[in-house]
């Protein structure tokens, strides 16, 4: 990786934090705790990711889920993509995950918590990395999984700063809950949301209306709608895009016509992250290296790209003006 985007102050907006299970720790956590994978080599594992389409990745990615069962489980995923995000300069990262993908195969909501929680503790004490945890209902199950989850949540919610929605886009809209994110508001949650990955433009009105979502992940399908592009471009709501993911998934046929540089140029407050980093040959840097090799993106480019991500992210604005400072300041020295 060109050593100016290794070295570039970076916050980290879109990451699941189950789809950072490298091949090596879902073996080892695989013999720990006595499941059977259907793999028999993490070179067998990394050949079976080749996805069709966003379904055909969330197969897989359930899949991995299942050799997640203890607290020390979640710790050291959560640890091991907080070494390697160090490793890239991520100053700040906002972490999702999937209760009901654990809840739903007997494991407690705050096993899962409680790992996820004191391996982002551990990553600010000796890491440097401040974080925060957003909690995503998974859109394929019912909004009364969504909502018994939501109620299972509150006792952590000191812990936890918004809650978001994933999983199986089409089919799903955000109308379906609505009731779920009025109540994650009314307690004080930010709310964030996929939409317009997979999923039409109308499916991005419904998470800004009907789900009050401060921000939209993926977002690229926007473009085919240019009232609803003028509308992200006035009220610069942030698009957090994961460029290797939308061509892995088929989102875009190939890097050179995925629609981040013409959003920027358009004036959305797009940022670059990692999505699925285990699943997607790369974690933020590479994301903005590939993006920058494919779209031919400036120094002033990435220097928005990551501006963008510090102005968006969910923290007091005293906060997000000294990481935008660090990142000022690197792109001076850089020249
Ligand atoms: N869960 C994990 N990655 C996802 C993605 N790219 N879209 C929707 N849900 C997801
Ligand atoms: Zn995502």
């Amino acid at each position: 990786m060109d050593p100016f985007l290794q070295g570039l102050p970076k916050a980290e907006l879109h990451i699941h934090v189950e789809g950072a299970l490298e091949p090596d720790l879902m073996f080892a956590l695989a013999e720990r705790n006595r499941v059977a994978l259907p793999f028999r080599s993490v070179e067998e594992v990394r050949r079976a990711y080749v996805f069709q389409n966003l379904q055909s990745f969330l197969d897989i990615y359930y899949a991995g889920c299942r050799v997640l069962l203890r607290e020390q489980d979640f710790y050291d995923l959560t640890w091991a993509y907080l070494r390697r995000s160090a490793a890239q300069n991520v100053r700040h990262a906002e972490i999702f995950f999937d209760p009901q993908s654990h809840t739903d195969r007997g494991v407690p909501f705050e096993v899962v918590i409680s790992g996820i929680h004191r391996a982002l503790t551990d990553g600010g004490r000796s890491l440097g990395i401040s974080s925060k945890l957003i909690l995503c209902f998974l859109r394929h199950l019912s909004f009364e999984s969504a909502m018994d989850t939501f109620r299972q949540a509150l006792p952590f919610q000191e812990w936890i700063v918004g809650v978001g929605l994933d999983s199986s886009e089409v089919g799903h809209p955000p109308e379906k809950f609505r009731a779920v994110f009025d109540a994650a508001r009314a307690e004080g949650f930010l709310t964030v949301a996929h939409a317009g990955e997979e999923g039409p433009p109308e499916y991005i009105w419904q998470a800004l209306d009907l789900l009050g979502a401060s921000r939209i992940d993926h977002g690229v399908r926007c473009i085919e709608d240019p009232r609803l592009v003028d509308r992200l471009v006035a009220e610069q709501v942030p698009l957090t895009v994961c460029p290797l993911s939308n061509v892995k998934l088929r989102v875009f046929r190939s890097m050179a016509e995925h629609n981040l540089k013409r959003l920027l140029d358009r004036g959305v407050r797009v940022t670059v992250h990692s999505d699925d980093p285990a699943y997607f040959g790369g974690y933020i840097g590479e994301n903005f290296q590939a993006a920058q090799d494919a779209l031919g993106l400036s120094r002033a480019d990435v220097h928005r790209l990551a501006g963008n991500a510090f102005q968006a992210a969910f923290l007091p604005a005293t906060e997000r003006q000294r990481l935008a400072g660090e990142l000022d300041a690197y792109m001076q020295a850089a020249g």
